[in-house]
């Protein structure tokens, strides 16, 4: 790939009144000459998922030069050598890679016993391949919540890297530095860690075939592969490369049903397209199905069927463009057990067309991989530009993305229905008898690039309670909020607006400063939300999770997350915003991950809350 140095130019000239703005004075000025070269325009400017400089400040420099080399902006820094790439993370973070605290091993001093999935774990994101991040036997009752304190933190070696999973008495979790770790789920120590060489993600726990006692943890990383572990001994089974795409990776978690892996693939093409010289756009998302036992590919389907050809009319001024390309996939996939399908839902499309398979939720045959239907949601063309308008974004693509896991729910009669939501900030319910015709939708956010509904909601039996991110408005304007609908009609139950934001992780900036290049204090409810019986868990940009009744929406719990606390590993635990995982119960404990290191944002520390015991204490 051509290095790419033009984007500052054509970013000055859109802006022509915007002036670069160093955040710090730099020591060296060789580094701030390449920061302006190459990082920019983009992280001067912050839009869209761009984090401002400041908060790259707040990372570890390791993770910078990890996000260089191997991570999401790899191709901005294609070309550089290790000096100037150690260079920029030294100018953003104040800090020299090779100078983080080094966690301890922390080892626990038996050997675990062997793995097996219990019915009340919390093994994949959404708790059951459903998605529906209801745990219904959670250990500990709405009474129990004003009482939870903390019992023991970890802090994830540079950084969250997504949530972590409960199976057989472990944690399982995935760092920063492309490590993954099994801990002791009552004392935080350490039976393996894992070196995946890459940046990883999210990790799944599930038996790999059924009827069998092989338990794998089995994750996707930033170069398109997927490696399964042995969940009890941390020996690697296998890795598959499921997308050769440069620029292809796996964002969420795979889902494991009957011995097969079914792999969600994303792509970090999306930056470029706002890069002339680019030669923009090639990558396209799809959906995979591995044998669990083996990783062999068993059928790989992309979401845009039509292959990206040259588009005409370009490349006489700058490079020729292909299309169509975009429709990642983000989210995990959704897992239908009746149906045998398996539901995918789209991001956009890199061109402003409107390609079949982008902004849509697509049914793949579990068996083949068939399109069995799809249904898109972007709006038509003659609304687009006034709802973006309205919405206040400049890029009318992203904000149409779907954002959420099809969540498969059956209804109290027992009849299932599907349940999508879009950045646009749209909610829907579709029918999966009738190639996914819409059953209801509500809107409950504004919508925008950062959504509107993000991460996605969770659901009891009759209840949905979604999370409205609503991300960008400024103080003093609360952004989202929660929302709580009736399965089966959509009507509102009750709703409320988020709390002002607390943001300690800012470092004593204003709460109500703002400007997008110093401070980033929004109360938006971005990562997915979690049901146990009688309440509703909620985390907020501003590094808080907040517990609220599923009966009112009244506020049982809240804690600040971002408050530094010794870890088990020997380090300083620091949570920032809480930005994309949802909590996990089980077992009568609570496990928050805050810092999402997906957008930039700070943070490092999974902590680890169960009641105190009632009574008199000595
Ligand atoms: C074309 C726009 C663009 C340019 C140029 C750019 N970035 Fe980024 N950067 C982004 C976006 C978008 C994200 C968020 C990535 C995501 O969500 O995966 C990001 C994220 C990051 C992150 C956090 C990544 C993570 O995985 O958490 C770091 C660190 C970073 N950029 C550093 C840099 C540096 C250093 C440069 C210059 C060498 C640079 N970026 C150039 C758009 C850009």
């Amino acid at each position: 790939m051509k290095p790419m140095i033009s984007i500052p130019l054509f970013l000055a000239l859109l802006l022509p009144g915007l002036q670069i703005a160093a955040a710090q004075a730099p020591a060296d000025p060789v580094p701030e000459a390449l920061y302006r070269q190459r990082c920019a325009a983009c992280h001067d400017h912050p839009q869209d998922r761009i984090p401002p400089r400041f908060l790259l400040g707040f990372r570890s420099p390791n993770a910078v030069v990890r996000t260089l080399t191997r991570g999401a902006m790899r191709p901005m820094a294609e070309g550089l050598d290790a000096a100037e790439i150690a260079g920029l993370a030294t100018l953003l973070t104040g800090r020299a890679p090779g100078t983080d605290p080094v966690p301890s091993a922390n080892p626990c001093a038996r050997p675990g016993s062997p793995v097996k999935v219990g019915a009340h774990d919390w093994p994949v994101i959404g708790r059951d391949i459903a998605g529906t991040r209801f745990q219904p036997a959670p250990g500990l009752r709405v009474e129990d919540l004003p009482r939870l304190k903390l019992k023991w933190a970890f802090a994830y070696p540079e950084g969250a890297s997504g949530p972590a999973q409960l199976a057989g008495g472990r944690v399982f979790l995935a760092s920063g530095d492309g490590t993954v770790h099994s801990l002791d789920a009552r004392s935080g120590c350490s039976y393996w860690s894992f070196d995946a060489g890459r940046s990883v993600r999210a990790v799944t726990v599930a038996l790999l075939v059924p009827g069998s006692d092989r338990t794998a943890v089995i994750f996707g990383d930033d170069q398109g592969a997927v490696t399964a572990l042995d969940a009890t001994s941390g020996a690697r089974l296998w890795r598959t490369e499921v997308e050769t795409h440069p620029l292809a990776r796996i964002t969420a978690p795979p889902v494991v049903h009957e011995g097969r892996v079914y792999v969600p693939v994303s792509g970090m093409e999306d930056p470029l397209t706002h890069d002339p010289d680019y030669a923009c756009c090639t990558h396209r998302g799809s959906v995979a199905a591995l044998d669990a036992s083996t990783g062999r590919l068993i059928w790989k389907r992309y979401t845009i069927e039509e292959a990206p050809r040259p588009l005409p009319g370009t490349g006489a001024t700058g490079p020729k463009h292909f299309g169509p390309a975009g429709g990642s996939v983000f989210t995990p996939l959704g897992i239908d057990v009746r149906r045998r399908l398996v539901y995918a839902a789209t991001a956009e499309a890199y061109g402003h067309e409107n390609p079949p398979g982008a902004y849509s939720v697509i049914a793949f045959d579990m068996e083949t991989g068939a399109h069995r239907w799809q249904r898109q949601f972007m709006p038509a063309e003659k609304d687009r530009a006034r709802i973006c308008h309205e919405a206040g974004e400049s890029d009318c693509r992203n904000m149409f993305s779907m954002s959420t896991q099809v969540m498969v729910r059956a209804l109290p009669g027992g009849r299932e229905i599907l349940l999508a939501g879009s950045k646009w900030g749209w909610m829907y319910a579709l029918d999966p008898d009738a190639n996914g015709r819409t059953l209801w939708r509500r809107k409950v956010g504004k919508g925008g690039d950062l959504g509107g509904i993000m991460y996605g909601p969770s659901a009891d039996e009759r209840t949905l309670y979604v999370p409205v991110a609503d991300t960008i408005v400024l103080p003093p304007q609360r952004a989202g909020g929660l929302a709580a609908l009736d399965l089966a009609t959509g009507k509102v139950r009750w709703q409320i607006e988020s709390e002002a934001p607390v943001c300690s992780w800012q470092l004593g900036r204003a709460a109500s400063c703002t400007d997008v290049n110093t401070c980033d204090c929004s109360s938006a409810k971005v990562a997915a939300t979690t049901a146990i019986p009688g309440a509703v868990f909620a985390g907020g940009w501003d590094g808080h999770v907040r517990a609220y009744s599923t009966r009112d929406g009244r506020l049982l719990w809240d804690v600040d997350t971002a408050v530094p606390v010794p870890a088990v590993n020997g380090i300083e635990a620091r949570g920032g915003q809480v930005g994309g995982y949802p909590v996990v119960v089980s077992g009568g404990a609570v496990y928050i991950t805050s810092g999402a290191s997906a957008m930039g944002r700070p943070g490092n520390a999974l902590l680890v809350f169960e009641p105190q015991a009632e009574g008199p204490h000595p």
